[in-house]
């Protein structure tokens, strides 16, 4: 009785993977995204007018990509020379990145595909000890400031690295909603009480994130996590990754349920307009050193959405 009982529940487990493998992406269309160096440029300086151009017109409602789509090569090769918002230049850093990215689900999990070309910058230095981590960040459309500016709503000019970083406290990723007071510095540490952060959380304003740490030779390692007032790594992970590297060129795969219901995830369903950004720390890179994507969008079959998850 007990080894029918194993036998079946193998069977199930075998069946949940299979399908899990299932995706044919040969049949998903390619959206492409171009990622950059941001140097030092964080929330508080893409609204303060004296600093940044588009300032105004941002506050107003546009939003990056309608003024600067087609120049994140240009501004990549500005930032991470050194000649803007970046005091220290890393020889040999790539400016920018093309990623093709894919989306896709089935009856359980949703499915994202990157491709890029791997650096061929050696670290001088190397910061980490992860090769490349990759970052999804994304919100359902309950942080505003994720669906204007993508992941520059969660960089902040006083977190580790940036201009008004604290000399004693390594402040990270944080919504400013998370704040009581935000200046031109930043928002410190004037965190709301924990009980009007506990009710943001339940009202959902956070950001998800799924990473991926790849290494050559190395099974991909799988996190992931909310940000609100700081990033917080789930103790279970949810997202399954797929790494591969093959002549210069990264293959990743992450999936994860649709609709887990549990708290700090964000369930994704159809009629919904998924906001997200990209960030792909190379060369053994951490904090600023990466380059990032202005915010896209994904949806479930159809919408306005730039990239759009094909059912199988
Ligand atoms: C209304 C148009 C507009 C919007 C919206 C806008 N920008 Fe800009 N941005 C500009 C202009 C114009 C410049 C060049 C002048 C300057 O540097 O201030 C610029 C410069 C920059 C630079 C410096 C690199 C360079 O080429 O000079 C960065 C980085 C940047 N923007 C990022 C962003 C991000 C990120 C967003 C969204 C969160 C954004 N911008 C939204 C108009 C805009």
């Amino acid at each position: 009785m007990k080894t029918s009982k194993y036998l079946f529940t193998s069977l199930i487990l075998l069946c949940f993977s299979l399908s899990a493998e299932a995706i044919d992406w040969s049949k998903v269309e390619t959206k492409q995204i171009t990622l950059f160096y941001p140097g030092q440029s964080s929330w508080e300086w893409i609204l303060t007018k004296s600093d940044h151009g588009g300032a105004k017109n941002f506050r107003k409602g546009k939003d990056c990509k309608e003024c600067h789509q087609g120049e994140e090569k240009d501004m990549g090769a500005l930032l991470v020379s050194g000649k803007r918002l970046e005091p220290t230049p890393i020889i040999g850093k790539r400016g920018s990145v093309d990623a093709g990215i894919k989306a896709a689900y089935d009856k359980e999990n949703l499915y994202i595909q990157l491709t890029w070309k791997e650096s061929t910058e050696t670290a001088v230095t190397k910061m980490t000890q992860d090769q490349t981590r990759v970052t999804f960040l994304f919100d359902d459309g309950t942080v505003s400031s994720v669906k204007r500016g993508g992941c520059w709503a969660a960089c902040h000019d006083d977190a580790t690295g940036m201009p008004n970083a604290h000399a004693d406290k390594n402040l990270g990723l944080y919504l400013a909603k998370s704040r009581t007071k935000l200046t031109r510095k930043g928002g410190g540490e004037n965190y709301k009480p924990a009980a009007a952060l506990q009710k943001l959380l339940a009202d959902g304003l956070f950001v998800e994130f799924w990473q991926a740490k790849l290494n050559q030779d190395k099974t991909a390692v799988a996190l992931d996590g909310y940000i609100l007032e700081a990033p917080h790594k789930n103790e279970l992970t949810k997202v399954v990754v797929n790494a591969e590297l093959n002549n210069g060129i990264w293959v990743l795969e992450m999936s994860r349920k649709l609709t887990p219901n549990m708290p700090h995830t964000k369930n994704i369903v159809t009629g919904k307009v998924y906001n997200f950004g990209l960030a792909i720390h190379d060369a053994y890179s951490k904090g600023r050193n990466h380059v990032v994507s202005f915010g896209h969008a994904f949806a479930l079959d159809q919408g306005k959405a730039d990239l759009i998850a094909v059912k199988q």
